[in-house]
C-alpha cells in the first residue's frame, strides 16, 4: 500500500552517486532485517513496530472518551512530562492546531499547556497565576516516573488542584500516565486513586508517541487518533513489508543520511519547514534522532529551522559556512487558507508583480529557489513531501521517523533505543544537591 509521503532527491544527485548506493545497499537490507526480525540491540524496545495495530479499539475509545471528558470540564489541560513523555503530543497538536483560535480556551475546546519540560520556577509561578481562577486538569506523564522536572511541576500542580478542587475533585481532574507497575508516579496515583493509563514495557520514550503519552492529550485537544494510527498503520505497510531499496523510503532516507555522514562529512542534519506550526515536531524528530544515535562518539547531529524566519538567521552559515550541513526539508502542499495580495495603485511598495501568486506559492517557490541555492553551495537536500497536514500524514511522517530512526541507529552500530548520556547531567545535579 502506498503512502501520501514522497522522498525526493533531486537536490541530491549532485552528492551521492548510483555507485555509493549500490555498494551499502545490501547494508541497509541488512539492518531493515536486523530491526523486523527483532535481532538487533536493545530488542526489548520494539514495541513501537507493532503500535498502529496493537493499539486496541477499546483502548482508543477509552482514551477518547477520556480526552472528551477532560475537555469538556477544563478551560485548559496542563501536560505534564519532558522529552518523549510531551514532545510527541506536543508535535502532533501544535501542528494540527490553528495559530489564532477564538474559541480556544473554552470548556470542551481548552487551552493545551505544558510544564515540567524545565525547571523555570518563573514558568510555573506564571502557570499557577494563569490557570487558578480557570477550570483545569492535569494529565502527567513520566515512564520512569523519578524524573525530577516533571515530579516537581507535579508536585506543585497537584497541590493547587487539591487546594482547589479538593482531594475527591482532583481524582476527576489529574489523570496518570507511567509505567505499569513501577515508580513513583505509579505508587502516587495509586494511593491518590487517579485514573492511569499505562506505557508499554516495550517502548521507550522518544518512541512512545502512538502509546496513551501522545494520544490522550491528542484526544483531548480534539484531534483523530483513529485517523493518526490509521496514518502510522499505512506507513507501516509500506516500511515493514518490503525490503526492496527502490520501494522502501525509509530504507532510502536512513542510507541517505548514513552515505553523507561516512563519506562525505555531513555531520549535521538540519530538519526544516516552511511552516511554523511544524516546529515541535521538528523538536520531536530532534530528540529521536538525537537521542537514539548520539553515542560511541558518533551520530549526525540533529538540529531544526523554521524558513523563511531562519533564513534571515542562519541562512547565512548555511549558504557559506562550514560544509558540515545536509538538509531535510517537510515540505508541504498547498494550504486551504486563501489570503490573496491585493493590487495597490500606487504600487510604493513595488509588490504589484506578486499579486497574481498567491502568498502559498511565494512560500513554495522560496522553498525551490533556497533547495537550490543550498545544494549549489555544498549542501545536500532531500525533501519529503506530503500533501497537507492532518492527523493522517503525520501519523505516516512519525512511524516514517521511528523506523528510519532505528535503522539509521543499527547502520551507525549504536543502540537506537538507550539513553546512557542522559544520566550524567543528573548524577551531577543530584550530587550538588546532596541528594541521598
Ligand atoms: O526517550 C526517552 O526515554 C527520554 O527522553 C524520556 O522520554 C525522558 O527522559 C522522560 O522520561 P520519563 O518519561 O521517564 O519521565
Amino acid at each position: 500500500m502506498s503512502t501520501s509521503i514522497t522522498l525526493e532527491k533531486r537536490y541530491l544527485q549532485p552528492f551521492i552517486s548510483s555507485g555509493d548506493i549500490n555498494k551499502y545497499m545490501s547494508r541497509v537490507q541488512e539492518v531493515h532485517h536486523q530491526l523486523l526480525q527483532r535481532s538487533g540491540t536493545g530488542n526489548q524496545f520494539l514495541g513501537w513496530l507493532s503500535l498502529p495495530n496493537d493499539t486496541a479499539i477499546d483502548l482508543q475509545e477509552h482514551l477518547s472518551a477520556t480526552g472528551n471528558r477532560l475537555a469538556k470540564q477544563s478551560e485548559v489541560v496542563v501536560v505534564v512530562g519532558i522529552g518523549g513523555s510531551y514532545l510527541g503530543a506536543r508535535a502532533v497538536i501544535d501542528a494540527l492546531s490553528p495559530y489564532f483560535s477564538t474559541t480556544k480556551g473554552q470548556k470542551g475546546n481548552p487551552e493545551i499547556v505544558y510544564a515540567g519540560n524545565h525547571l523555570s520556577e518563573n514558568y510555573l509561578f506564571e502557570l499557577i497565576q494563569y490557570i487558578k481562577d480557570k477550570e483545569y486538569s492535569i494529565i502527567v506523564i513520566s515512564k520512569s516516573g523519578t524524573t525530577t522536572e516533571p515530579a516537581i511541576a507535579f508536585r506543585i500542580l497537584r497541590a493547587h488542584c487539591e487546594q482547589k478542587y479538593g482531594i475527591e475533585g482532583s481524582k476527576e481532574r489529574i489523570v496518570a500516565i507511567t509505567d505499569r507497575d513501577k515508580g513513583a508516579l505509579k505508587n502516587l496515583s495509586e494511593k491518590a486513586g487517579y485514573a492511569t493509563y499505562e506505557i508499554p514495557d516495550d517502548v521507550g520514550g522518544r518512541y512512545s508517541v502512538l502509546t496513551p503519552v501522545g494520544l490522550l492529550p491528542i484526544a483531548v485537544a480534539g484531534f483523530s487518533i483513529k485517523n493518526l494510527l490509521d496514518g502510522a498503520r499505512q506507513m507501516q505497510q509500506q516500511l515493514c513489508h518490503t525490503n526492496n531499496f527502490e520501494q522502501n523510503i525509509g530504507m532510502q532516507y536512513a542510507l541517505f543520511r548514513y552515505l553523507l555522514y561516512q563519506l562525505y562529512g555531513k555531520k549535521i542534519e538540519l530538519m526544516v519547514a516552511y511552516e511554523p506550526k511544524m516546529f515541535y515536531f521538528i523538536e520531536w524528530f530532534k530528540q529521536l534522532f538525537g537521542e537514539s544515535e548520539g553515542k560511541a562518539l558518533k551520530g549526525i547531529f540533529p538540529a531544526g529551522a523554521i524558513f523563511s524566519t531562519d533564513l534571515h538567521s542562519l541562512g547565512q552559515y548555511i549558504q557559506e559556512g562550514e560544509r558540515t550541513l545536509f538538509e531535510t526539508v517537510i515540505s508541504i502542499g498547498e494550504g486551504t487558507q486563501k489570503l490573496p495580495i491585493p493590487h495597490d495603485l500606487q504600487n510604493i511598495d513595488k509588490l504589484n508583480y506578486l499579486t497574481h501568486h498567491s502568498i502559498d506559492h511565494i512560500n513554495h517557490l522560496a522553498e525551490e529557489g533556497t533547495c537550490t541555492a543550498h545544494a549549489d553551495g555544498g549542501v545536500p537536500c532531500l525533501r519529503l513531501l506530503i500533501s497537507h497536514i492532518s492527523e493522517h500524514t503525520l501519523g505516516e511522517l512519525i512511524y516514517f521517523f521511528e523506523y528510519s530512526c532505528a535503522l539509521s541507529g543499527y547502520l551507525l552500530k549504536v543502540n537506537p533505543f538507550d539513553q546512557p548520556g542522559v544520566e550524567a547531567y543528573k548524577k551531577n545535579m543530584f550530587a550538588l544537591l546532596g541528594k541521598k
